[in-house]
């Protein structure tokens, strides 16, 4: 199956399954060793891999907007690279809870929209992130207050977000990180959780599929490759939805990873665990630190490590997800200076995206392009 029809499947609604700040590296240097690991197998030695014309499946970024710090309507130099490389997008922030619907009887589209639009323009696939998220600062104000009939308020959530962006939208990540190995009950115990037990999860699901029925839907988390007790807990869950027909499509491995652990092995068999049954597989949100140490800027060991870690993760993918199965892999963001992992400590800094603050490649990109160029 090629690209466009995987796209045009997905957004039919007909590939679902289931129940239903800078290295300081020099950026010439960086550029260089690209320029000479490709010569072997190019005529020209200046030609550089486009990644989205090295797969079958959506290769993704994710996106600042609106009137965001970083948007792609006011920070413009990074809009060659992005249309270059990419035909997904994510929003990072723009289409979470609290920003779509920030008060109860008020929905916020036009930014997204705009987004939506954006993508069209530049024939990229617009991915939804995220319906239902714990995340304390996404959940809006009135939502934690709430009194009333909360499941009636979350399928109204889910029904109005999904029905206005059907058509430019073709999928969704209905629920985040709903999985907690440290709990008792399995689940994290969020506001949602607390409320209306783990029923919300599949209720949302149901909602979504109600509301856009060619929408491909998601559930998204981190570490189920890396915890083993966490994929478990997963699959568990979605064991029990397939056998009663909740219309779960694909899972999203968020891929917030390091160069570290977990094991290729363990990877590619949490990937592999996952199609097995039968799901779309995402890589949703990758990205790769290196920093574990405290290095004072990126060596050329950990950006060659960072490389070979990139290449391995999505062998790994391709070797573990048949092709129809393959939903895609976003990166979580463009350059290191701006990756969220160097929001979270003002102490910690990493690098552990793709590109280099002024655009140029570093050897992660070939990284990936490599393993895209193997499959
Ligand atoms: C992050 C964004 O990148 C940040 O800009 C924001 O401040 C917090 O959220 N897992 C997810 C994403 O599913 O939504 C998170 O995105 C990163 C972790």
């Amino acid at each position: 199956m090629n690209k466009l029809m995987l796209i045009v499947l997905v957004s039919l609604g007909l590939f679902s399954c289931g129940g239903g700040g800078g290295s300081a590296t020099p950026s010439n240097s960086v550029s260089s060793v690209i320029v000479s690991s490709l010569s072997s197998s190019s005529s020209s030695s200046s030609v550089i891999p486009v990644l989205k014309d090295l797969a079958e499946f959506p290769i993704g970024m994710e996106v600042s907007a609106a009137d965001q710090t970083r948007s792609i309507f006011i920070n413009k130099t990074q809009l060659p690279t992005i249309k270059t490389h990419f035909d997904s997008l994510v929003a990072g922030v723009i289409m979470k809870m609290s920003f779509l619907h920030p008060e109860e009887f008020k929905y916020h589209y036009t930014d997204a929209d705009n987004l939506a639009s954006f993508a069209a323009e530049n024939n990229m696939i617009l991915h939804g992130h995220t319906l239902i998220w714990h995340w304390d600062s996404q959940i809006p104000r009135w939502m934690k207050n709430y009194t009333g009939n909360w499941q009636t308020m979350l399928d109204d959530h889910v029904t109005q977000i999904t029905t206005h962006f059907a058509g430019k939208v073709v999928s969704w990540d209905v629920v985040n990180e709903a999985i907690d190995q440290e709990s008792k009950s399995g689940y994290r115990e969020s506001i949602f959780y607390q409320k209306l037990g783990a029923k919300y999860i599949e209720n949302a699901f149901v909602a979504a599929r109600k509301a856009d029925p060619s929408a491909v839907l998601y559930y998204n988390d981190y570490n189920i490759e890396a915890s083993q007790k966490k994929l478990d807990l997963m699959l568990a869950m979605l064991d029990d939805f397939k056998a009663r027909g909740i219309p779960v499509d694909g899972v999203g491995f968020q891929m917030h990873t390091n160069i570290y652990d977990p094991s290729i092995e363990q990877i590619q068999a949490s990937f592999k665990a996952v199609a097995d049954r039968g799901y779309i597989v995402r890589i949703s949100e990758m990205d790769v630190t290196v920093n574990r140490y405290n290095a004072p800027y990126l060596t050329s060991i950990l950006m060659q490590e960072q490389k070979n870690r990139y290449k391995s993760i999505i062998k790994a993918y391709l070797a573990a997800v048949p092709k129809a199965q393959r939903g895609g892999i976003t990166f979580w963001g463009l350059v290191d200076g701006e990756s969220w992992v160097n929001e979270i400590d003002p102490n910690y800094r990493d690098w552990p995206l793709l590109f280099n603050d002024d655009y140029s490649l570093k050897p992660a990109f070939l990284g990936v392009a490599e393993a895209l160029r193997e499959q």
